[in-house]
C-alpha cells in the first residue's frame, strides 16, 4: 500500500519506527521527518536517505500518517505547528503518559491511536501495544501493524488507562533489565571474574532463561523454584 509519512522528532523512538518501515520496503521518498537539531537530520538523510525538515511546512500536507516521536514535554508545542498541515492525517503517538484525550484536543481529531513502544524495537524485537480511539476505522488499525510491524510484537488493549501500565510494564521494562545486568556483571567481578567474563554470562544467562520461559508450559514460579531449591536436596545422596 502507498502512502506517505511524517515523523515529528527524529530520536530513538522515530529510528527505530522508520528503520523497520524501510527494511520492510517503504520507499524513503515516502518518508518526512520533522527533527530541530542538524545532526540528527544530517544523521536521518544520511543513513536511510527520507526528507527531513527543521520545522513544519506544507510539505507535510501529503502525509497519510503522522507519527509522533518527540518528548512528551514538547508534545503540545510541536502540536500547534504541525496541526494547521496535517489536518487529514492519521495519528500515531508514541509518547509516554500522554493521553489520547489530550492528543485528540490537541489535534483536532479523533483519528488517534496510541503506541507504547521499547527500545528493542531498534533491532526488531520490540514489544508494542497499542490503543485507538473510536474515530480509527480497521483499515487505519491494519496501516498501523503494517508500519509498526518490523518492530516486533504487537498487541491492541481496548482501554484507555492501559497503555500507561504497559509504559510502566515493557515501555521502561528494558532499563530494569539492563540495571539487573549491570549489577550481575559488577557481582561477578566482585567475586573475581573478569569483567567480560561475566557480562558473558549474564547476558547468555538472560537470554536462556528468558527462551525456556517462553518456551516452557511451567509458570516463571515454578522454573524460579527450580534454581532456588533448598541446598539439603542437593546434598542427598
Ligand atoms: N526511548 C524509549 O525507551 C521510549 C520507550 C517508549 C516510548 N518512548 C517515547 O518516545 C518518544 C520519543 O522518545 P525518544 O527516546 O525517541 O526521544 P529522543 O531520542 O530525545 O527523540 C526526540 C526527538 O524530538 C526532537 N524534538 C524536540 N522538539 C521537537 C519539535 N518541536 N518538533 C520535532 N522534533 C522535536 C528532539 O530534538 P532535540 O534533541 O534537539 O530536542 C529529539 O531528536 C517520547 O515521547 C517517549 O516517551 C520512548
Amino acid at each position: 500500500m502507498k502512502f506517505s509519512t511524517a515523523f515529528i522528532g527524529g530520536g530513538i523512538m522515530a529510528t527505530a519506527i522508520l528503520g523497520g518501515m524501510i527494511a520492510e520496503g517503504t520507499p524513503a521518498s515516502q518518508i518526512w521527518v520533522v527533527e530541530p537539531d542538524a545532526g540528527t537530520r544530517r544523521k536521518l538523510r544520511t543513513q536511510f536517505q527520507v526528507n527531513a525538515l527543521e520545522m513544519a511546512n506544507q510539505d507535510l500536507a501529503f502525509a497519510d500518517l503522522v507519527i509522533w516521536a518527540v518528548k512528551p514535554q514538547v508534545f503540545k508545542d510541536a502540536a500547534r505547528l504541525v496541526k494547521t498541515h496535517t489536518n487529514k492525517a492519521l495519528h500515531l503517538s508514541v509518547a509516554a503518559g500522554i493521553g489520547s484525550d489530550s492528543i485528540s484536543t490537541w489535534l483536532g481529531t479523533d483519528r488517534v491511536v496510541r503506541a507504547m513502544p521499547n527500545t528493542p524495537a531498534l533491532i526488531g524485537k520490540g514489544m508494542t501495544a497499542l490503543y485507538a480511539r473510536a474515530g480509527v476505522n480497521d483499515d487505519e488499525r491494519e496501516l498501523i501493524c503494517q508500519v509498526l510491524g518490523a518492530t516486533g510484537e504487537l498487541i491492541w488493549v481496548k482501554d484507555e488507562p492501559q497503555p500507561n501500565a504497559v509504559t510502566a510494564l515493557s515501555g521502561s521494562g528494558p532499563a530494569h533489565v539492563f540495571y539487573f545486568l549491570e549489577a550481575m556483571v559488577e557481582a561477578g567481578e566482585s567475586l573475581g571474574l573478569t569483567r567480560e567474563q561475566a557480562y558473558t554470562l549474564a547476558l547468555g544467562t538472560f537470554g536462556g532463561a528468558t527462551a525456556l520461559a517462553a518456551q516452557s508450559d511451567e509458570p516463571p514460579a515454578v522454573l524460579r523454584q527450580r534454581v532456588t531449591s533448598k541446598e539439603e536436596q542437593h546434598m542427598r545422596p
